[in-house]
């Protein structure tokens, strides 16, 4: 049977990237988020390509709508692949003066979501007998920078996550991947961070002359994804070449 890959966040940027790369590899994708007509969308585009794909709409805030998506997984097969993409910044406020409800949401999506979704899916992926859990932090997840305290906080969470996780499962057949992208156009990072502002969201990539694209992040993800089950990458971290570091950002005019 066709193996099951379970991607979240798969709506837009990285996780779309991500569902159509995997499913271009083999796998049966099935594509999660709150958007279902942007699934229905891909999840066409994938089956025009040949591939195989299912949609099903899930909020990674709730527990029922988390139950939901572990049914439809293993409905659908063998589930050997998790990818917990789903996750997000709000604001670029100091930590004196950022806004609870944004730190909130930050936390409640990117870090209790992670942990929602990794417990409802672990037992059908040990069961696979070759089971991986990616989880896509960021470099916010080891350093932090002015601004991005809420992120910054919420990604380390995440990053705790992944590590905890790999220590508790050590002699189980689950594997466990941190992806930790720099930075990335997508869509719609920018415009959720700035409450729909276009021109602050454009102004983070002003001058780069070729950030990430999504793109480059699934192909990192399918990489680790599909080495030999022994093989774990424990943490891959990927940035524009103009980007040396958080703060070392190369930038034209
Ligand atoms: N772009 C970057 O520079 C960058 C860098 C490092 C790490 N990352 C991380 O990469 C991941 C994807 O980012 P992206 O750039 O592709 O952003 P994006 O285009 O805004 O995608 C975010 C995805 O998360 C989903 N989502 C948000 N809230 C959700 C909820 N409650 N339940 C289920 N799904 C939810 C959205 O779908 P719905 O709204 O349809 O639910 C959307 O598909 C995030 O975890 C982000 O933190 C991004």
């Amino acid at each position: 049977m066709t193996s099951v890959a379970v991607v979240t966040g798969a709506s837009s940027g990285i996780g779309a990237a991500t569902a159509r790369r995997l499913a271009a590899e083999g796998f049966h994708v099935l594509a999660a988020a709150r958007r279902t007509d942007r699934l229905a969308a891909l999840v066409a585009e994938i089956e025009a390509a040949g591939g195989a794909a299912t949609a099903v709409a899930c909020d990674v805030t709730s527990d029922e709508s988390v139950a939901g998506l572990a049914a439809a997984a293993a409905a659908l097969g063998p589930v050997t692949l998790l990818v917990n993409n789903a996750g997000g910044a709000r604001g670029l406020d100091p930590v004196e003066s950022g806004s609870v409800g944004d730190w909130q949401w930050m936390y409640d999506v990117n870090v209790l979501g992670t942990l929602r979704v990794t417990q409802a899916l672990l037992p059908a992926l040990e069961a696979s007998g070759a089971g991986t859990i990616v989880v896509v932090s960021s470099t916010a997840g080891f350093t932090v920078y002015e601004g991005g305290g809420g992120y910054a906080a919420a990604k380390h969470a995440q990053t705790a996550i992944a590590g905890t996780l790999r220590l508790e499962l050590c002699g189980r057949p689950v594997r466990v991947i941190e992806i930790d992208p720099g930075m990335v156009r997508t869509d719609e990072f920018g415009l959720v961070r700035f409450d729909g502002d276009a021109e602050k969201a454009a102004a983070v990539y002003a001058g780069v002359a070729e950030p990430l694209v999504a793109e480059d992040v699934a192909d990192c993800i399918a990489w680790c994804a599909t080495r030999p089950q022994h093989v774990n990458v424990d943490r891959l971290v990927v940035r524009p070449l103009a980007q040396a570091a958080q703060h070392k950002v190369h930038r034209v005019g």
